[in-house]
């Protein structure tokens, strides 16, 4: 369904927030894009539909060649930009029918569809509000909707649950999730790895505006694979410094240290979390299989800070 071909963005300062990216995505795939502030995700998925030239390489999208054609990638594709689409003045039910009826949709499918997903994501005592008196994830989920209530073929949501609460995010996935099955193609930038994890197919990481990886969730994680993880949370105000230095392996995340610990090891090293716990040195620990997360702070490093991918 999209063919990206050795794709390069230099914007007009010099700087290549794109390079040489290639990608296929298929129908009705669900492919999550992840990488650390700055890594190129947004570049991508503007190229993609049509809001910016790429300086080389090509876009395909349902056999089209949308880098000479822009027009056609806005009618293939619909786009949940990153940042919050103003509403201002419309109720959320009038800018999602709006939107349904812009795509093309008449009056009494674009309400019926407007009132199933307002029902769907459990917006009904916000429906009727104007949009300057919504809070932030309101809106976001409003510009969720407005983006979906008539799918295109390919559907490119940039950060879509910023500011949504655990329950409407999870509404949202399942949502997501049943466009993808009526045959949409989905492409989700995100920083949540747990979410990318759960709710696509496959993923890609940009790094410094390379795609460095692409695989499923579970392709990630299997590199790992004779490895668990030891996870200590740490007592507030204890310094880590005496339990890192022993890890010469460890990631720490704010209160967590993440351990790789080799699968033959891990009872003695349970033993070892077990005395630091006594100690009063960390609060709790426990001990799981590789998640997608861990591998992905060992591709990209710590808020992006690994550069071996750079040229
Ligand atoms: N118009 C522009 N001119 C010059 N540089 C730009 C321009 N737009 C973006 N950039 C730079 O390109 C790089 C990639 O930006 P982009 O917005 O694609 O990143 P991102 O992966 O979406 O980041 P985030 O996760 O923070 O949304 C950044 O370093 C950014 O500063
Ligand atoms: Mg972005």
């Amino acid at each position: 369904m999209i063919e990206i071909t050795n794709l390069t963005k230099q914007y007009k300062n010099g700087f290549k927030a794109n390079k040489e990216i290639s990608l296929n995505i298929s129908p009705g795939e669900i492919f999550g894009l992840l990488g650390p502030n700055g890594a190129g995700k947004t570049t991508l998925v503007n190229q993609l539909i049509g809001l910016l030239k790429p300086t080389s390489g090509s876009i395909v999208i349902n056999g089209v060649d949308v880098v000479a054609d822009p027009a056609s990638s806005r009618r293939l594709c619909s786009l949940q930009p990153q940042s919050q689409i103003p509403i201002d003045g419309l109720t959320p039910k009038e800018a999602i029918e709006l939107s349904g009826r812009i795509r093309g949709m008449d009056k009494k499918t674009a309400r019926h569809r407007t009132d199933e997903l307002i029902q769907r994501l459990q917006l009904e005592q916000w429906a009727q509000l104007r949009g300057e008196n919504l809070s932030g994830g309101v809106r976001r989920l409003t510009a969720f909707c407005m983006t979906c209530v008539a799918p295109a073929k390919v559907l490119v949501l940039d950060e879509p649950t910023n500011d949504v609460d655990p329950e409407r995010r999870r509404l949202l996935w399942k949502e997501v999730k049943a466009i993808a099955n009526g045959g949409c193609t989905i492409i989700l930038v995100t920083h949540n790895v747990l979410e990318a994890e759960r709710s696509t197919d496959r993923l890609g990481i940009l790094h410094n505006g390379r795609l460095i990886r692409q695989g499923t969730p579970g392709s990630f994680r299997d590199k790992e694979e004779d490895n668990m993880i030891l996870e200590l949370t740490l007592e507030p105000g204890k310094n880590p410094a005496g339990i890192i230095s022993q890890e010469s392996n460890a990631l720490r995340l704010g209160q967590r240290i993440l351990c790789p610990v080799k699968i033959g090891e891990v009872i003695e090293r349970v033993s070892w979390a077990n005395d630091l716990k006594k100690n009063r040195l960390i609060e709790e620990f426990s001990i799981n299989p590789p998640s997608l997360e861990e591998a992905y702070l060992r591709i990209v490093g710590i808020g992006g800070s690994n550069n071996a991918q750079e040229n």
